[in-house]
Parts: C-alpha cells; sequence; structure tokens
C-alpha cells in the first residue's frame, strides 16, 4: 500500500529533485503539492512546482498556493543560492497548467480529510502553510499520519551560526508544527549534509532523457554556486530529497528521539532548533531526528529513481 504525501515546497532546486524523486517512487502516493515563500517569492515557487510536475507528466496532480510570507516576520529568500528563479541553471517553459483557486491550507485540509488513509506531511520550506493548517483545522492531527520535514540542525546552521533556512524564515511556525503532539520526523542539517550529488552524478543523468537532463543542469548550476556560500567538498547537498527518501527507505537514516524546540526569541539565534540530543532536560521527545546517513546509498538509490524516468 503506497504511503499518501502530501508535498510542501518552495522549488528550489533540492524542492525540484524532492518533488521528482516522490513522483518516481511507487511507495509513495503524491496527493498534492503545496508551495510556500522560502527559497523564492511564492510568484516563482508556485510555477516553478509546475514546471517540474509537466517536466515529470504528473500535471494530474493538483498544485495549491500557499502563504507569501512568514506568520509574523518579513519574508527572507535565498536566491543567493538558487538564483532569482528559484531553479537557476535549466530552462523549462512557462507552466502551462495553473495552480488550483484554493489556498494551500484548505487545499491540504481538503486532502487530508478525504484520504482513505492517515496522510504523511512532507514539508520542505518555511513552515508557514503547515502551521496555519494546524491552527485553522484543529481536529485535523488525528488524520495525519506524521511530518517529515526538512528543516533545523543538531549542530550548525546554515542561513546563520544557529539556525537552518527552513526554520529560520518562520521560528513561530517552526515551533507550532514541533509542539502540535504529531509524529514528526526532523531531517536536519546533520544528515541532509551527507545527502550529496556531485559532477559525477550529474554526467550520469545527463543522458537519461529530459528529467535527467534536467537534474543534471540543476546540478551543474549548484556544483558551481553552492561553493561560493558553503564548504562543497565531495558534492552539494540535495537536502529535500532526504525526507522524501527517508519515506522511501526507512533504514537510510538513523534517527534518534530527542525533545525539539525552536528559538524564537533571540535575534541571535532565531531559528535554532533546540535539540536535546542527550536527553539532558528530561523533556519528552517530540521528534525522531536524523543523527547519520549512508550517503553512498543515498546518492545509488536517488539516481537510479531519477534515471528511470
Ligand atoms: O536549508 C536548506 C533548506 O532551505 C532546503 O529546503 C532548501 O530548499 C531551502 O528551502
Ligand atoms: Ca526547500
Amino acid at each position: 500500500m503506497a504511503i499518501p504525501v502530501l508535498i510542501d515546497c518552495d522549488p528550489g532546486h533540492d524542492d525540484a529533485i524532492a518533488l521528482l524523486l516522490a513522483l518516481a517512487s511507487p511507495e509513495l502516493e503524491v496527493l498534492g503539492v503545496t508551495t510556500v515563500a522560502g527559497n523564492v517569492g511564492l510568484d516563482k515557487t508556485t510555477p516553478n512546482a509546475l514546471r517540474v510536475l509537466e517536466l515529470a507528466q504528473r500535471t494530474d496532480i493538483s498544485v495549491a498556493a500557499g502563504f507569501a510570507r512568514p506568520l509574523y516576520r518579513p519574508l527572507q529568500i535565498a536566491a543567493n543560492v538558487h538564483g532569482d528563479s528559484g531553479l537557476d541553471g535549466p530552462t523549462l517553459p512557462v507552466p502551462k497548467t495553473a495552480a488550483v483557486d484554493v489556498h494551500a491550507v484548505d487545499f491540504l485540509a481538503e486532502k487530508i480529510a478525504t484520504s482513505e488513509e492517515p496522510v504523511t506531511l512532507v514539508p520542505v520550506g518555511p513552515l508557514t502553510n503547515i502551521a496555519v493548517l494546524l491552527n485553522s483545522y484543529p481536529d485535523i492531527g488525528s488524520r495525519i499520519a506524521r511530518i517529515v520535514l526538512m528543516g533545523g540542525a543538531i549542530a550548525t546552521g546554515n542561513v546563520t551560526p544557529a539556525a537552518e533556512f527552513n526554520i529560520y524564515v518562520d521560528p513561530e511556525a517552526a515551533h507550532r508544527v514541533f509542539h502540535s503532539g504529531l509524529p514528526i520526523t526532523m531531517m536536519g542539517l546533520d544528515v541532509t549534509h551527507k545527502a550529496l550529488l556531485g559532477a559525477d552524478h550529474a554526467d550520469q543523468l545527463r543522458g537519461a532523457g529530459a528529467v535527467g537532463k534536467f537534474v543534471a543542469e540543476l546540478l551543474d548550476f549548484f556544483l558551481v554556486n553552492h561553493p561560493r556560500h558553503f564548504e562543497s567538498r565531495g558534492g552539494v547537498p540535495i537536502h529535500d530529497a532526504l525526507a522524501v527518501a527517508h519515506l522511501i527507505w526507512p533504514d537510510l537514516v538513523e534517527t534518534v528521539d530527542c525533545h525539539v524546540t525552536v528559538e524564537t526569541q533571540s535575534d541571535l539565534c532565531r531559528g535554532r532548533t533546540v535539540v536535546d540530543r542527550w536527553q539532558v532536560t528530561g523533556q519528552t521527545p517530540n521528534a525522531s531526528v536524523g543523527v547519520d546517513l549512508d550517503g553512498g546509498v543515498f546518492a545509488k538509490n536517488l539516481l537510479e529513481r531519477l534515471g528511470a524516468y
């Protein structure tokens, strides 16, 4: 029985690869895609999601646009990392399809409520849409199997020394999600920085049809641009794809149950995921946190799925 999933994203190079992995995997049934402002504005993340679904010839899957800014703070984007388009590198045509005329929050609620099985949410951008879903539909949790998110870090952040980008952009939304009481799995930078693809992988994919060529060109851009901002020995991190991969191959990532909360008051440490890795606070764990990954197995599995389009 395929796992019903809803993917909330801010495409973004790694979001696009995460979507393509999910769509290529019979273990998952993608019920829909929602978009949020993050890597770039919502006016770009939404058409980017449409472009990826069109490329994958999966326009049967609806896209619903969500929030254009965080709950309480001005939007901060990462165009320096993903380019002004959010998907710099390849050229995809203007999408022929459009997002549905329903807000992402209401779209998520409807898909969750009408699914025969409880749904797994896979948020891989700022958590604004998910937080508002939980606030607006207080009973929806009974129909959510779990939340497997890309975000946070036990150790170093990437947008500040303290915070990872998705959590930093909307820390109040992240705090709401981590304290929802729902089963949370956190794929943070500690493991996503082991989820690497390199130039050899790009070359393997380049001849693998339109999808392979698209991913190769995403990687071409990322392999040049990412090292301008972060140490990139061994390749570039495909952060969001690891959240999807964890659902497909549950043994891929080693996780530890920890208490996690989010700093929302401090300017210096805004958006820090405070992960009680060694249970020193005595607080009950509220998340399974990724602590280790065999990056070689991740890359092999991902290439096999992307190469199979
Ligand atoms: O910090 C990495 C995360 O921020 C990824 O989800 C990337 O797409 C950006 O959203
Ligand atoms: Ca993302």
